[in-house]
């Protein structure tokens, strides 16, 4: 059996070295232009000569959750795309989101800003009550999320296209209970894939409709933002604030106007990084299932985009 890897921005070895040992017979390369057919694909934004010159794949694992920019290749027909299907990212997610909705809630900036200036003063407790957190996507990284945050009693609701069950969480499903949702959400959380229908959903008219005082948090990708809306929200007054780890262009251009926004908490695409050992752990074993005709999680389906 053939893999063959191709992720830009990484670096190969410790993945070619890990595939190798969890897969002892197969043989791992790097793709070159012109090397011969491989069985199974390792990638990460790859270039399209690479899947027209890869013909006779027949997996493709991404060693990402998110599959948009995989998506907008022409891939072979036959072969399976799969993602990474948690790997680790999804107690990343939770300390991310978490972490973002306390340090608003608990008014932590504000104490820092106190404390800076030498000031010993305290603050009236908020009601946890009137920060109810809306939770768009409900997948592996979003279900584990709101129920992080069910367990600090925050209200929370949660929206995705089929209905869920999740403990601790008002689940809403489909665009008819887009806005039902909205309405009972004061800090939204985005958890969505980048699909045709999620481009874009966090607008001025999605956004004015989340509760007086909203805050945003964008771990899912820049495009699900409309950035001059949300700065329009910031400037009137009706959001608060925003906690942004992914963007529409990245590296954020330097003059990007949320750079230096007070409102606006920036970090670098990494609220869920990918973790090379869980991840090859998990390709591997998945490898072996498809070689030996067994059902495995994490298929994409193209159609629907994630
Ligand atoms: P997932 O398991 O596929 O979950 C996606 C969720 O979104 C599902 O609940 C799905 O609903 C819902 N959904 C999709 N389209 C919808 C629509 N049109 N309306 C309502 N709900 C919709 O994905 P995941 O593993 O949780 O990852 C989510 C995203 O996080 C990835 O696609 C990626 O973009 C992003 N991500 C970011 C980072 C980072 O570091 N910033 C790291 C990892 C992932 P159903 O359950 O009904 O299908
Ligand atoms: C990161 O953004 C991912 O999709 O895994």
């Amino acid at each position: 059996m053939k893999i063959i890897f191709c992720c830009t921005g990484t670096k190969p070895e410790p993945w070619l070295a890990g595939l190798r040992s969890a897969l002892p017979g197969a043989e791992v390369e790097v793709w070159q232009p012109g090397a011969p057919q491989a069985d199974h694909a390792v990638v990460w934004a790859p270039p399209q000569q690479f899947f027209d010159e890869q013909t006779a794949l027949k997996g493709i694992f991404n060693i990402g959750a998110g599959v948009d920019a995989l998506l907008k290749l022409k891939l072979p027909p036959k072969a399976t795309v799969v993602r990474l299907d948690d790997a680790g990212m999804s107690v990343q997610m939770a300390e991310y989101v978490c972490h973002a909705v306390i340090r608003h809630f608990r008014e932590f900036d504000a104490y820092e800003a106190d404390i800076r200036a030498g000031k010993w003063s305290y603050r009236k407790p908020l009601e946890r009550s009137d920060f109810p957190v809306g939770v768009m996507g409900l997948g592996v990284l979003g279900a584990r999320v709101a129920q992080s945050l069910a367990q600090f009693d925050f209200p929370v609701v949660g929206w995705s296209r089929s209905a869920k069950t999740l403990a601790g969480v008002r689940c809403f499903a489909g665009a008819e209970r887009f806005s039902d949702f909205l309405s009972a959400t004061r800090i939204l959380v985005n958890l969505l894939p980048l699909t045709p229908e999620t481009r874009d959903i966090m607008r001025l008219q999605t956004l004015s409709q989340l509760q007086s005082g909203g805050y945003v948090i964008n771990v899912a990708r820049g495009a699900h933002l409309v950035d001059e809306d949300l700065l329009s929200l910031l400037d009137k007054g009706h959001l608060a604030g925003a906690t942004l780890d992914v963007f529409r262009t990245e590296p954020l251009p330097g003059e990007h106007p949320f750079w230096h926004n007070p409102k606006i908490t920036i970090t670098p695409h990494t609220s869920a990084r990918t973790l090379r050992d869980q991840s090859i752990a998990q390709i591997a074993g998945k490898i072996r299932c498809l070689e030996a005709g067994q059902p495995i999680v994490g298929v994409v389906d193209p159609v629907r985009g994630y």
